[in-house]
């Protein structure tokens, strides 16, 4: 029921609890309302045949009789009222728990400009446009804007908050599972508002740990001094917090033996990693994606130039003899 209204209404997935509540809220009004309305006009179709003027019919004669109290009309006028005041205690009730985060919410502070998003974590690390969020905890977003009215939206999440210059406002969220959710700017703020998306991705509690860590020691299994100018480029793309270069599991699929292997396809199929494949899976990651791995890589395109590419390309087709890709991980989520 949930899935087929959901459908039927455009609404993105559910990635949070609170998404199902607001879109529980969302489907009871659309019913009522829609319900009503079939009902109003199934009555008057039914009076239109009804009550027609047909050849030879008399008006009847009025006659003077005494009126029943109207009770239909009292208590269709009860019964919208009831229906109004359900509608607004409900709807009050999700406004607060969209409000007030829970305790222990772990803060990260979203700073909005023209035309991107920056995020900081209270363990000092900083990222633009993707933000990372352990899965299953709740987050609590302060944000602010360096320069125009921005507004945050996370359409999975059902959250919604205007970021405003010289003011903090809030907006907490819990990601039920790991994975990446959109993020939009959904204030009308210049020329490139449109270009003013960004990603949340959701690890494992461990996971977002160890990427905690990768921020601030370096790219976990780079080896020292190996392809010049890939590496760096990796690195700067943050490519290595996830892939690594000397076949040790991590979040992505190590680059170690990968060029020109078989890649198992999550939903089936295979397919070999050569440059088309490494590139398309750099700007449309989710388009074929490596079985066993949660879909969290954001894209680089339009964010890595094209020599950029090259080189990291480069960097993982000198690594197909640096060791046997190992089987994929146990899959997370
Ligand atoms: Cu920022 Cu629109």
């Amino acid at each position: 029921m949930n899935e087929l209204l959901r459908w039927l209404l455009f609404l993105p997935p559910q990635g949070s609890a609170m998404a199902r509540e607001v879109d529980g809220l969302h489907y009871f009004v659309i019913l009522v309302t829609m319900g009503g309305a079939l009902l109003v006009t199934a009555v008057g179709g039914y009076f239109l045949v009804r009550y027609r003027r047909s050849v030879g019919s008399e008006p009847p004669r009025a006659e003077a009789a005494s009126v029943p109290a109207p009770w239909f009309e009292y208590s269709t006028i009860a019964t919208l009222f009831l229906l109004f005041v359900a509608w607004w205690w409900i709807g009050a009730r999700q406004f607060n728990q969209l409000r007030v985060a829970p305790e222990g919410a772990m803060d990260i502070y979203v700073t909005g400009q023209q035309w991107m998003w920056k995020f900081g974590y209270p363990e000092g690390p900083s990222s633009i446009s993707v933000l990372y969020v352990p899965a299953r905890r709740p987050v609590r977003l302060v944000m602010t804007s360096r320069d125009v009215i921005h507004s945050f939206f996370i359409p999975e999440f059902r959250v919604k908050a205007d970021v405003l210059p010289g003011r903090y406002t809030t907006l907490w969220f819990e990601a039920e599972a790991p994975g990446s959710y959109s993020i939009f700017c959904t204030e009308y703020c210049g020329t490139q508002h449109s270009t003013m998306r960004g990603e949340v991705i959701a690890l494992e509690p461990e996971d977002y740990a160890r990427w905690l860590d990768g921020q601030a020691m370096p790219a976990p299994g780079a080896p020292a001094g190996a392809t010049g100018g890939g590496l760096a480029a990796a690195a700067r793309h943050g490519c290595l917090r996830c892939h690594t270069t000397d076949g040790t599991p991590h979040l992505g699929p190590t680059w170690a033996g990968l060029y020109g292997s078989l890649v198992p396809l999550d939903g089936g199929g295979e397919v070999v990693a050569d440059e088309a494949y490494l590139t398309e899976s750099m700007m449309d990651p989710r388009a074929r994606l490596h079985r066993g791995y949660a879909p969290i890589m954001p894209s680089f395109l339009g964010v890595t130039e094209p020599a950029d590419v090259a080189a990291i390309v480069e960097l993982i087709r000198d690594l197909r003899d640096a060791a046997p890709a190992p089987a994929a991980p146990e899959v997370t989520r």
